[in-house]
């Protein structure tokens, strides 16, 4: 016993748990998420005041939330997703010069190794859905076209699945391509308009959605990453206008500045010219990249 020893009480319960820490053998920042996290922590409980049911309650939701994990299912991403915390971490990590492309999140449908492809490839290849042509530039802030930047796209087919969601379904690969600019920053592909759809909500994110009256659905959306040498990569949206949940995005991800233009064209000789048969959607998607 020393005279600097805090013995547990309601008052001094955070300052207990942090002096128990050797701040001057812990890594230091190792030292500063733990306090602050025992701080916050304690205030809840403090806020609060679970009772021991409830307590217990939230200790077996965290316990089925890790035991919904595997290879395919991140049921701890969903809860951050879902909570906002992933949203606030991409936010808090790419405060950009006024001007670069803002960032949303990454989701766990992100498949690295997608093909290399021309531009003008279909990546649709399912056929399912209304065809939609994207087009558009990547330049720095000050407007400069960035050649060689690569995109990588993936998105979800007209069920509201991804691929790696429904394999042997679905063509290995659907929706999913890598395509580089051109001299000036240009590039295009032709793909499907997207709809929205529900994140997976068979688990306990789900049970929780539905006890707090919520739902699970994100608005329709194209995913891009742009990268490009000497510039900081972004990761990010473009969402279709018309989603009747661009308001209430179930994980938070939708920026104004991220609302695309889709233009329904119905003339049938530019539907010819593209290969569709059908009236079709065109959509720009600018980028700006900030140097890294
Ligand atoms: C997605 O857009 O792919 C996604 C993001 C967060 C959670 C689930 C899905
Ligand atoms: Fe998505």
């Amino acid at each position: 016993m020393t005279d600097q020893t805090i013995y547990f009480s309601e008052e001094k319960s955070e300052e207990a748990v942090i002096a128990r820490m050797d701040s001057a053998r812990v890594d230091p920042r190792l030292h500063q998420v733990m306090a602050s996290l025992v701080k916050h922590l304690h205030a809840f409980i403090k806020d609060v005041e679970p009772t021991n049911e409830e307590w217990m309650q939230g200790i077996k939701f965290l316990a089925e939330t890790g035991q919904m994990c595997n290879d395919w299912r991140q049921e701890f991403i969903l809860l951050s997703d879902t909570l906002g915390v992933s949203m606030l971490v991409e936010t808090v990590n790419n405060r950009k010069p006024s001007g670069a492309t803002e960032a949303t999140v990454l989701g766990p449908f992100y498949v690295e190794g997608a093909p290399h492809l021309e531009h003008g490839a279909n990546i649709s290849l399912d056929g399912k859905g209304e065809p939609m042509v994207v087009r558009g530039r990547v330049t720095d802030v000050e407007g400069r076209p960035i050649a060689g930047a690569l995109l990588d796209v993936w998105q979800a087919n007209e069920d509201g699945f991804y691929d790696v969601q429904q394999k042997g379904v679905q063509p290995d690969m659907n929706l999913r391509g890598v395509f580089a600019t051109n001299t000036d920053g240009r590039y295009w592909f032709r793909s499907a308009k997207p709809n929205d759809y529900p994140i997976p909500d068979d688990g306990p994110v789900g049970t929780l959605l539905k006890a707090l009256k919520r739902h699970p659905y994100r608005p329709a959306h194209v995913h891009f990453i742009v990268s490009a040498k000497g510039f900081a990569p972004i990761t990010t949206h473009i969402f279709t206008p018309d989603s009747p949940h661009l308001d209430s995005d179930a994980v938070f991800g939708v920026k104004e500045s991220l609302i695309g233009d889709f233009v329904r064209n119905e003339n049938a000789s530019d539907a010819s010219r593209y290969g569709f048969n059908q009236p079709f959607w065109e959509v720009e998607c600018d980028f700006v990249l900030s140097r890294s």
